[in-house]
Formats: structure tokens, C-alpha cells, sequence
């Protein structure tokens, strides 16, 4: 498999894997997702036109936002942004545990089901029994023809192409993209405060694509000599505030699920709270400060960590010397819009998990213990 990024060929020897092939085509991918959408006059969704021609926007209390694994924490970033841009509560819930803590669900709550494989039990039971409930539903799913989208009352597709590894990577990333265009068409379809917000937003996502290659190109060869310390610890902790920390649940989960590692996710703040005594001289710490607003406070948060001597790797946006003289190691990564970090940053942990299981000798496309589509409860 040879793939083709920034002019020059990436070859990928003969045992490389699907992963990788999945995380390098992630410009594409998002383009696609992207693509007769993203108009110059804006976003145009016509099948949430379609579907709002039968529910009214305004008539929605709250939404609810309900997914698996790295398919919740896409939904966790939606959560955020549509929180900011719509004057309406959003919350959000893991598909397995959504019969016990969903709250109300009426005719005026807006369900949202997030997944790749458009097959998951899990998903699809809490997609039952939403509609039980009444409620309005739209599908964000890679499988536009699987249960999910057939039953939901929406399906907006990600084309994001087959992803056969079972670690989801453009399945996180075109997810994410699908909840901004999702999140801009309902904000324009609103007089709320959101709209200000919109021609920066839109031009961020516009530029996206290319971001995402240039943070491949960016952490690339970085990756791989972090991917040896990883491979020394059994354990190492993921840290951020807001945003980053719900990428800090993601590179945890992709480090857990391809590499074997005991990786543990926390916010940044929370660490003197408990955690922070599990920090011993040497474990290896990932602070993710990407997000402009939170710099102060994570490079506070850090210098805590590094005052009980952990080997911490900084992801932080180019330019941002701030954490570069506290950290260890440093991963840069091009600076954008608030919303798009957490697909940029996702770049260099996806590409950390794959050289972390790779350098440890394990199949990264088939993890022990995991399937790629969980079509049991
Ligand atoms: C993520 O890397 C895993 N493969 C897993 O958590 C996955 O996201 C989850 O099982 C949901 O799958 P779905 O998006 O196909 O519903």
C-alpha cells in the first residue's frame, strides 16, 4: 500500500496495517464528508431540510446525543459545540447505559445516534427506545443502507469509505465533521447568538482538510520516538480541560484498544483531587493544550505534573512556546478554530496508538478481545 501525502510517497511495508492507511486518508475522508455541503454561500444539508419540513426546529427542548465508545466521544464534542452555537440544552449518553440515564424524552427532544458500522446493539436499542418515547431522530453513520439509518427519521452519511480497522480514525474525525455541519445548519436556521459565530466557523471547516495533512506531516516522525517510551510503561495518563479533555478520553481509548495500555484519561484540573498520586518520577503524561482560551490553566496544570516528575509530551498548536518550555517532548500541531482542535489533535494520538502497538508486536488491525461491529448487547 503506498499512499500518497504532501508529494512524497509513504510506503507502507508489506505488514502495515489498515489503521494506518485509515489514519493518512483523513484529509480525504473529512473532504468527503465535506463535500457538496460546504457550499462558498455556506452548509446545505437537504436531508435535514427534509427532515425538518416534519419536525419543527423550535418545537425542541433539549437534544440528546447517544453513541459507543470513540462514537460517544465524537458525540461529547458535538454536545459542546451545539451547547455554544444553540440556545438549547444538550446532553449526552453511552448507548449502553442510555435506559438508565436519559432523562425526559418527549416528542420535543432531538435524538442523535452516532455510528460507524450503523449495526450497533447497543446504539440501536437506545434508537428503539427513543422513538418509543417519541422522539425526532437523526443517524450520523459511515452505512447508510445498516438498521441505524434505515430506522432512524434522518441519516446524514459521512463518507468517510470503508474502515476496517477495528480502532475507529476517520470513523472519529468525519463523525466529528458531520456534528459541525449538523451544528451550523441548525444555528442557521435559528436567530440565536450562534449566528455571529458562523463565516469564522465556516471558513475554519473549509480549511480543515488540509489542517488535518499538515498535522499528519507535523507529528509523523515525532510520534514514533514517544512511541518507544509508551512501549517501557505499562501505564501512562492522558490529560486536558474542555475539549481536550474529551480528546484525552479518545487517545485513551485508541492507546487502550490497539496497544494494550493501561491509559487513563483525566481533566487536567481534577489531578490534584487523587490522581495526582499516581503521578511517580518518570510515568509518562500526554497534556493536550490545544484549545486557546484554556492555555493559562493548562500550562498551570502541567507544571503540577511536571513538579512531581513525569515525562510529559505537550500536543500543542505551532508557535506555543508556553508549553514547549515545560514539557518534555513537544507535538505541534497547526492552529485553528476552537471546534476543529479536537479533529487536529486527534492526528498525533491515533498515529501514537498505532506506533505503540506496532512497536510492541501486536496485530493494530485486530485487537484481542474486540470485533469491529458489536451487533450483541
Ligand atoms: C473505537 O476505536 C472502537 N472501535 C469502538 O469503541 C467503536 O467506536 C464503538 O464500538 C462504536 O462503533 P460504531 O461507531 O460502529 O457504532
Amino acid at each position: 500500500i503506498s499512499i500518497r501525502l504532501d508529494k512524497e510517497e509513504i510506503h507502507l511495508k508489506e505488514h502495515d496495517h489498515y489503521m494506518l492507511k485509515e489514519i493518512m486518508e483523513q484529509p480525504q475522508a473529512i473532504q468527503r464528508t465535506l463535500d457538496k455541503r460546504l457550499t462558498k454561500d455556506g452548509v446545505r444539508l437537504p436531508e435535514v431540510d427534509a427532515f425538518l419540513q416534519a419536525h419543527d426546529l423550535s418545537s425542541f427542548k433539549k437534544i440528546v446525543i447517544v453513541g459507543s465508545g470513540t462514537s460517544y466521544h465524537s458525540g461529547i464534542i458535538g454536545k459542546k459545540v451545539l451547547e455554544q452555537l444553540l440556545d438549547l440544552p444538550v446532553e449526552v449518553a453511552i448507548s449502553s447505559e442510555f435506559s438508565c440515564e436519559h432523562g425526559i424524552l418527549d416528542k420535543h427532544t432531538l435524538v442523535i445516534v452516532i455510528s460507524q458500522s450503523g449495526e450497533t446493539a447497543d446504539t440501536l436499542s437506545a434508537l428503539k427506545e427513543a422513538q418509543e418515547y417519541g422522539c425526532p431522530t437523526i443517524a450520523i453513520t459511515n452505512n447508510p443502507r445498516r438498521n441505524i439509518a434505515r430506522k432512524a427519521d434522518c441519516s446524514i452519511f459521512t463518507h468517510a469509505g470503508p474502515e476496517l480497522a477495528v480502532a475507529a480514525t476517520k470513523a472519529y474525525t468525519t463523525h466529528i465533521t458531520a456534528l459541525l455541519l449538523l451544528a451550523i445548519v441548525l444555528t442557521q436556521k435559528t436567530e440565536g447568538p450562534g449566528r455571529r459565530q458562523l463565516p469564522e466557523f465556516i471558513e475554519a471547516l473549509r480549511q480543515l482538510p488540509e489542517d488535518v495533512e499538515k498535522s499528519l506531516i507535523m507529528t509523523q516522525d515525532a510520534i514514533d520516538q514517544f512511541a518507544q517510551v509508551t512501549n517501557d510503561q505499562g501505564h501512562l495518563f492522558l490529560i486536558g480541560r474542555g475539549l481536550d479533555y474529551v480528546l484525552a478520553l479518545e487517545g485513551a481509548l485508541k492507546l487502550q484498544e490497539v496497544a494494550y495500555l493501561h491509559a487513563d484519561a483525566y481533566a487536567s484540573g481534577e489531578m490534584k483531587h487523587g490522581t495526582m498520586a499516581l503521578i511517580t518520577p518518570g510515568v509518562p503524561v500526554i497534556a493536550l493544550a490545544t484549545q486557546e482560551a484554556l492555555r493559562e490553566k493548562a500550562v498551570s496544570n502541567i507544571r503540577e505534573i511536571k513538579a512531581r516528575d513525569a515525562f510529559v509530551v505537550g500536543v500543542t498548536t505551532i508557535g506555543d512556546d508556553a508549553v514547549a518550555e515545560i514539557v518534555d517532548e513537544v507535538l505541534y500541531i497547526p492552529q485553528a478554530h476552537p471546534f476543529i482542535m479536537p479533529i487536529i489533535a486527534a492526528i498525533p494520538l491515533q498515529l501514537l496508538a498505532y506506533y505503540a502497538g506496532t512497536v510492541r508486536g501486536y496485530n493494530v488491525d485486530r485487537p484481542r478481545n474486540l470485533a469491529k461491529s458489536l451487533t450483541v448487547e
